[in-house]
């Protein structure tokens, strides 16, 4: 099974430094949002089935604007990372405000793909953002990523450990690889059911 994304015309619509840009025509966005370096770019080019659309770095804090993909009925939204320790405390501060703004602002969003590392705990940042997008309101989608760098048996422990460190059901996290395509396939169904349901 592969994702309902391959094979749709996907394309780079822009990078923008601004929480209310205009986008022409109006879709439904789903953001993708998780700490630095825990594979949201990698994740939105498994989805599509297109390894060179989003810049993917072994470099942690490349992403700092919003940038947009078309995919063709939604948006697509790559985020700036948080918890770059090395990036300066103003830089930070910008882009915790471009992200926080876009998340609780914007009209047309119709989810989140919250991404946490399947091999850690949540962090203090981690659990803000949690905080940040129950009291926005919007429905997110929880992934967990780089499960291919787990052995099988340590899978559904880690799925259970990290929902009940985010008072979340198992049912509500969705272990995934952009390495192997596991559970991407399924991630792509929730996101264009989410989408046809967003008015
Ligand atoms: P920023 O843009 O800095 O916030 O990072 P990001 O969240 O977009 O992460 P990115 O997709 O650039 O991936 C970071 C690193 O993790 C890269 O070296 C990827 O190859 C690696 N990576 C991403 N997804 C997976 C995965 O599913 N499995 C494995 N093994 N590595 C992955
Ligand atoms: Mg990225």
């Amino acid at each position: 099974m592969s994702s309902p994304f391959a094979g749709l015309p996907v394309t780079f619509v822009g990078s923008f430094p601004d929480p209310a840009i205009q986008l022409d025509p109006p879709l439904p966005e789903f953001a993708f949002a998780g700490r630095s370096n825990v594979g949201k770019s990698s994740l939105l080019n498994a989805l599509t089935g297109q390894p060179g659309l989003a810049r993917v770095s072994g470099t942690p804090g490349k992403t700092v604007h919003l940038n947009v993909f078309r995919a063709p009925e939604l948006y697509l939204v790559d985020l700036p990372g948080y918890g770059y320790a090395r990036a300066s405390r103003t830089e930070r501060h910008r882009l915790s405000r471009l992200v926080d703004t876009y998340l609780t602002r914007r009209d047309t969003l119709a989810g989140v793909v919250w991404l946490l590392d399947i091999r850690r705990d949540p962090s203090e940042e981690d659990l803000a953002m949690q905080a940040m997008m129950a009291h926005s309101g919007r429905p997110v989608l929880v992934v967990l990523t780089k499960m291919d760098k787990l052995n099988h048996s340590e899978i559904a422990p880690r799925v259970r450990a990290l929902a009940a460190a985010l008072a979340l059901h198992e049912d509500q996290v969705q272990p995934v690889s952009s390495r192997t395509g596991a559970g991407i396939a399924d991630l792509g169904e929730s996101l264009l059911a989410a989408a046809r349901s967003f008015t």
